[in-house]
């Protein structure tokens, strides 16, 4: 299906207005291969008709749709490795030592994907912290994709999927097999609260986390959109809570909110001191 220059530009425009995503004449070709798949679905023959029926303000549902289709959902287990030993070796005991009054964590892996992000956080707590057993945990697992939300509440997965990140003995600890696919156990899905969040509109309904990961998202977001979003975000953080991003990441030239770890490979992030304080509105 062969979008003109005017109809990309309105489904671009669209999107970038629904979820702040750029898509430049580069993703053109993939724009149009992942609208035939939603055009095909919905019985809409041309370009044109699709453009028609978003016009219509009653088409939610087909907008969010089309939204949807243009996500990047790239992820797996214990994605680059290193933040999940930062949450093994540093992040979790400096945690059990500051809340041990309150013997409450909150985490909110904001754009978690299809769910291996949170599986993994949720794993790397049950294997390593069995003191936490006796906490109030909450993992607050987010997207704006309700495909990807769909199958993370279902924490089903292929061979394929469980090969990239999984090990055996994680494996068979904390799935079960179905078939040919593998379900994450009740030990897991208890720990994480999967919800609908466009980190693009105002965050409502959310506690303060004490960690946020927000991996591997902010690179679909122009300077002016990341700037937004991570000022919401150092809304959300406890003072001393930690923020981690996607290993390639950086808030460099976004934010002076924020100040990276040194000594570390993952892109780990505190609030500076006056923000901290609410200084920075
Ligand atoms: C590449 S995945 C990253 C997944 C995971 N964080 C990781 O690093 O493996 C990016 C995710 O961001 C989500 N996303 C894109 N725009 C968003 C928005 N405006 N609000 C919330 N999530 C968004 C996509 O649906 C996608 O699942």
């Amino acid at each position: 299906m062969v979008f003109s220059t005017d109809e990309f530009k309105f489904i671009a425009d669209m999107v970038y207005k629904q979820a702040a995503i750029v898509l430049d004449e580069k993703k053109k070709y993939l724009v149009e291969a992942r609208l035939s798949k939603v055009m095909n679905d919905e019985f809409l023959w041309s370009p044109n008709e699709l453009i028609t029926k978003l016009q219509d303000s009653a088409s939610t549902k087909l907008r969010a749709k089309v939204v949807d289709a243009m996500t990047i959902n790239e992820t797996s287990f214990f994605r680059d490795g290193h933040p999940y030993e930062e949450l093994r070796q540093s992040l979790i005991p400096t945690l059990i030592k500051t809340r041990a009054a309150e013997k409450q964590i909150n985490i909110w892996c904001a754009a978690g994907s299809t769910g291996q992000e949170p599986y993994s956080i949720a794993m790397t707590l049950r294997q390593h912290f069995p003191e936490l057993a006796a906490w109030r945990i909450k993992i607050i697992a987010s997207d704006i994709s309700d495909r990807v939300l769909e199958q993370a509440r279902s924490g089903r997965y292929s061979q394929l999927e469980v090969n990239r990140g999984l090990s055996p003995a994680l494996l068979s600890r904390f799935f079960t097999r179905d078939k040919d696919h593998w379900v994450a156990n009740k030990e897991l899905k208890d720990l994480i609260e999967f919800r609908k969040v466009n980190l693009v509109e105002p965050l409502v309904g959310l506690p303060k986390f004490d960690l946020i990961f927000i991996r591997n998202v902010l690179i679909y977001f122009n300077v002016g959109t990341k700037k937004e979003i991570l000022a919401k975000i150092a809304k959300t953080m406890r003072p001393d809570g930690a923020l981690v991003l996607g290993t390639a990441e950086t808030m460099l030239g976004v934010t002076d909110e924020f100040e990276r770890r040194s000594g570390t490979r993952t892109a780990l992030y505190t609030l500076k001191a006056q923000c901290a304080a609410g200084g920075v509105s």
